[in-house]
Order: structure tokens, then sequence, then C-alpha cells
């Protein structure tokens, strides 16, 4: 939810800042600005859409060679997208201007009392108020540092920001809470950024800020202060392992298709170490410390939330633990939070920063829960407040819509499960722990195997299905959630309405729908719930509804198209279907020429409400 970049070195600074800029694109693409000191001015350059309409807006500027910049690309929150509401904004004396990503919950108040003081506001941003406000606190304080400290103080909500003063051309200030920020510690200089990529071509060693850190930095020095006393923050830099290969292309059309082509490498990687030389126990000493929860509830959103139906089928059969599955931005306001005693909190977040999904985390520590996080992104909010985080080693998921993460969730949760069931020392289970765990291991080259034919049909698929106005993607078990992340991608990637169904629950209303218009994507695999899917498939069938069917060789499937992916026992068989929607979705999207990476209204990383 917006991307935000401070740069003070020694290079051309805006050139460095709109190179992170694409990187953080993802993270919102309504508007984007920079602002550099020139001429003893602030300047600030904005412009409404994707950044390549700021970058044409800049070939056309006189531009000098500032060693301090900063930058921002949005995600509308208050405001619609315009250029007046594009960051960065500037303090009316034109002394300061800021980006910021989150909201500030009690902007309104503060407008009303700054109008009273004078200031004239410009957008319907929060953030034009922020930078006044931090104007304001300027006039009775010598020290920038302490005047952004006391203003921030004055701001409730969430934030990541950076601010720059023309009187000081060559600092720029951060500050975080309740929003991703990083400092990258380079030589000779210095960056923040909301996400690694921005700035990692120049600088692996990082400091992953706490909320309430407030950083000056220079070319060649920096301070992190901690807000509530102005005392020095203490921080260990880390270094980042993962390279810029890990966020590029590599030759594929779109970051979405090589994250898709990525999962045998992502399901390879999370399971190493994780798995005995033996291969026959999972090893996820995050666990060690904690009991076997008497009852689990799973808590995420969109895609993630997907992956948490899927792994409850393994965590209830496999590991006998009941699980419930909720949408965070409900479990957050539930009445009366269903955690009794021993039950546990499991969030999933690729980004680990979703606001909803880090407020249900909260809400079950308050409760005396143990709260385990699934995350990809290291140090990210969730990762930190976690009682135990497992992370999923996915690597740095560009493509808006998520695909390898889930893959990496599914395989985290089979790993969990496995693991909480030879806890339970049941003998029975024993061998065929190793059954499974030997499947698993098979994975990533069945699945590298499978990938090239898979996308040919979803190819072939996109030609005949791309006119349809609707589709209804149904499955049953483990498949009724791969149906319903199914259905998300279609509708997010290619603006088709899709819905995703429990296959037997199709009859109960949805079917008055059916027609030859209306097609349906069934997920109906050789297990045990075939001849029931099988009979909902004939079902629709019978209303002149046509039917894409995925499923496996033999199973004598009739329908308009029959699309065969490669056996494995449910509910792992979860590894084959996922890519072949993924691959449907991402054919459709660019055969009807939508913008497959950044889809529209979207925004990688959900950080408000
Ligand atoms: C869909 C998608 C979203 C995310 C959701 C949760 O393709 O990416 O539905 O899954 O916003 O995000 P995380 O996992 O970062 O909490």
């Amino acid at each position: 939810m917006c991307g935000i970049i401070g740069y003070a070195g020694c290079r051309p600074a805006v050139p460095v800042v709109i190179e992170g800029l694409h990187r953080l694109e993802y993270r919102g693409y309504d508007s984007a600005g920079v602002a550099f000191a020139q001429n003893k001015y602030l300047r600030v350059i904005r412009a409404k859409g994707k950044l390549s309409a700021l970058e044409e807006k800049l070939a056309t500027e006189q531009i000098t060679t500032a060693t301090c910049a900063m930058g921002h690309t949005r995600w509308a929150t208050h405001g619609v997208p315009a250029e007046r509401n594009a960051h960065p904004h500037s303090s009316n004396d034109g002394a300061l201007a800021i980006v910021h990503n989150g909201i500030i919950e009690n902007f309104q108040e503060l407008k009303t009392e700054l109008t009273a003081k004078g200031h004239v506001f410009h957008s319907e941003t929060d953030t034009e108020v922020l930078v006044n406000l931090i104007a304001e606190c300027r006039k009775r304080e010598p020290d920038l540092l302490y005047a952004f400290a006391a203003a921030l103080r004055l701001a409730h909500g969430a934030y990541a920001v950076c601010l720059m003063e023309r009187g000081a051309p060559d600092t720029f200030y951060a500050a975080r809470m309740s929003a991703p920020l990083i400092f990258g510690i380079g030589a000779g200089e210095n960056f923040a950024a909301s996400d690694i990529p921005a700035f990692l071509p120049y600088t692996r060693k990082v400091i992953f800020l706490d909320d309430g850190d407030i950083v000056q930095a220079s070319a060649k020095n920096y301070r992190i202060l901690r807000l509530e006393n102005l005392q020095p923050a203490a921080h260990e830099p880390q270094k980042i392992l993962w390279d810029m290969q890990a966020a590029q292309k590599n030759g594929y059309r779109h970051f979405m298709l090589k994250e898709i082509f990525e999962q045998p490498r992502v399901i390879a990687d999370a399971m190493a170490g994780r798995v005995s030389p033996q291969g026959d126990a999972v090893l996820l000493p995050e666990l060690d410390d904690l009991p076997v929860p008497a009852r689990l509830h799973i808590v995420a959103c969109g895609t993630s939330w997907h992956a948490a139906l899927w792994g409850r089928h393994l965590l209830e059969s496999w590991a006998h633990i009941p699980v419930q599955t909720e949408i965070a931005s409900e479990f957050r306001y539930r009445d009366n939070l269903p955690l009794g005693k021993g039950d546990m909190a499991l969030v999933i977040s690729q980004s680990g920063e979703t606001a909803d999904t880090l407020a249900a985390l909260r809400m079950a520590k308050k409760q005396g829960a143990a709260a385990i996080g699934l995350c990809n992104v290291i140090g990210s909010s969730i990762a930190r407040e976690a009682s135990t985080v497992l992370y999923t080693q996915a690597g740095p998921e560009i493509s808006v819509a998520s695909t390898k993460a889930m893959c990496s969730q599914m395989l985290m949760l089979a790993l969990m499960a496995l693991y909480w069931q030879a806890k339970q020392d049941r003998p029975t289970d024993a061998a065929r722990r190793k059954g499974w765990l030997d499947i698993l291991a098979s994975l990533p080259a069945m699945l590298e195997e499978a990938l090239p034919a898979m996308h040919e049909t979803a190819r072939r698929l996109s030609r005949k299905y791309a006119q349809a106005r609707n589709f209804f993607y149904l499955g049953r078990g483990h498949c009724f959630a791969l149906a319903l992340e199914g259905a998300l991608k279609l509708k997010e990637l290619s603006y088709i309405h899709a819905e995703g169904y429990a296959a037997g629950e199709m009859k109960h209303g949805p079917i008055a729908l059916i027609d030859p218009a209306f097609p349906t994507f069934a997920v109906a695999l050789d297990d045990p719930l075939f001849p029931k899917t099988k009979s909902n498939i004939e079902e629709v069938q019978a209303r002149q509804g046509k039917v894409i069917a995925l499923t496996n060789e033999g199973t004598g499937l009739s329908a308009d198209d029959v699309w065969t992916v490669p056996h494995l026992p449910p509910p792992l068989a979860g590894f084959m279907v996922l890519p072949a929607l993924q691959l449907f979705s991402y054919e459709m999207a660019d055969y009807l020429g939508k913008d497959v990476d950044q889809p529209r209204n979207l925004a990688k990383s959900v950080t408000v409400e």
C-alpha cells in the first residue's frame, strides 16, 4: 500500500529513487512523485498514473544532480488518484516535503486545528496534514528531528514516512509506525524504503526499523532514535542473502509467469533443512517450545486465507487438530473470540504487513494464546510480533497477485501437520508420515515436468473461454479451497466475474445462473470425493452449462474440455491443481490485454483496514 524511498549519497539521486520506485511499484500505481533540492528550493514533481507518466514528465524537466531525494508510488486511500493527491506533499511555506505510506487516523481533527492556524490544504490527503503539522512544530523547534518527533507524537495511525527540508538538501528523515520501512546502509550512501529490492543493487546491509523509530540520514552519517524519548535505538544491521535476480523477470513476459514457474524451486527451498536426513521426520525448531494446539485458529486474508482453508484438511486429518479458519477482518471484530485453553492462532501472510491479519495476531496474543506467524517477508511486522515465526522462504513475490507464496504456505502447512502428528506419537501415523514426506520430496521434479504442458493447455483454453463474462469454480474438500483461489485469480487479473463454490452447494441456489454462456471450471480429481463432484458436474451439464474439468488420467470424466494433471494422493494433489488454475487466469488476462502484474485497484501489501 504505497511505496516510499529516501536516498542520500554521492550519486545523482533522482535516477536512484526512480529505479527504486520501479521495484516498489507493485505496492501501488495510482500516481507517483519525487522531491529533491534544486537552486535552494525543494522541487516536487508528481504525475497521475503509473511511474512511466512521472518519468515522461521528468524527461521534460531540467533536473540538477541532487544527491539526496525521495519518492513515492501511491495506492489511494484518502482522495482519488489525481496529481493533487500524489506524493510528495509540501508544507504551505514550501520548506518541507514528505512521502507517506499509511493512514493518519486523526487527520481530520488535526486539519481543523491547522486550518484555524492559517494552514491551507490543496489535497484531500492526510499526508498534507502531517507535513503541515511538522511545519507547525518546526516553528518552535530548532532541530528538525525533534520537530518531526513532536508532530508524530500528535499523529495517530500508521505511517512510514520520509521527510526533506529545503534548508538541509543533503539529508532525509524517516519514521516508522505500523507500516514497513527498512534502512539500507551503503558505502557513502544511505537509504530508507518500504521494501528491500528498492535499494538492493546498492547495499545488502539493512536495519529493519521498529515501530517508533525515527531516522536522520545523510550520505555518510545516520542516527536512529526512539520516538518516545529521543534516545538512540539499539539495532544490529543484518545482511540480505538473496540477490536482485530473485526480483527480476529473467526473460519471462511477466513476474506472475516467472513466479508460477518458480514453484518447484519454492517447494524445494521451503523443505530445505526442514526434513531429517533420513527423510522421516519434520524439523521445525520454531515450534519446539509450543505444545500441540488443542485447537488451531488460522487467520488470514485473500489468497493466504485460501491456503489456510486448504491446510485445514491436512491439519485435521494428519495431525488430528481441530481447525477453524477465519478471515482476519472478521476475526478481529468478533465479540467473544472463541479462543479456549490450549488454543493457538496461526496467522498467514505473505507480506507480513496485512493490517487485518496483524490486528488478529495482536488480538489472539492479548487473549493469552500463542500466535504463530507464517510469513514470507523477513523482518515484517507479523514476523516480529508473532510468538514464533516460520518463514516460507519463497523469495520476493513481485506480481501483485499471489502465486508462489500460496504454494509455499501450503507446503509449510503440510510440514506443520506432519510435525504435530509426530509430536502426538501415534504408532500408526509413523509409516504413513514417511510416505507423505517422500511424496513432498518428489514434488519439485514432478511439478517441473508438468508445468510446460499445463501452460500450453492453459493458453489453448484461454483462447476458447476469454469471451465469457462469468465463471463458476467448483471443488469439494481441499479442492474447494483451490476453487476459491481459482475464482479469485480469474477475477483479479482478467476482471471476469468468477465465483468459487463447494460443488455440493450449487444446487442450493447458484445453479440458477447456469446457461450456455456461463461456464464452470470444475476440479474433480481421482479421489474418494470424485463420484460426488462428477454428479455435480452432470447437474451443470444438464442445464447446458459448459464445463472445463480439471481431473486425472483414467477418471473417464466427460466435459467440454477435460484437462488432466499428474495424479497425486489427496490433499497433496493440490500442488498440481494450484499452478493449473494460476496459469489459466494468467493466460486469460494476458490474452485479454490486461495488466497482469499490476491489476487495477489492487496493491501488494494491504496495510489499511
Ligand atoms: C491475491 C492476493 C491477496 C493477498 C491478500 C493477503 O492474489 O495476493 O488476496 O493474498 O491481500 O496478503 P498477505 O498474504 O500479504 O497477508
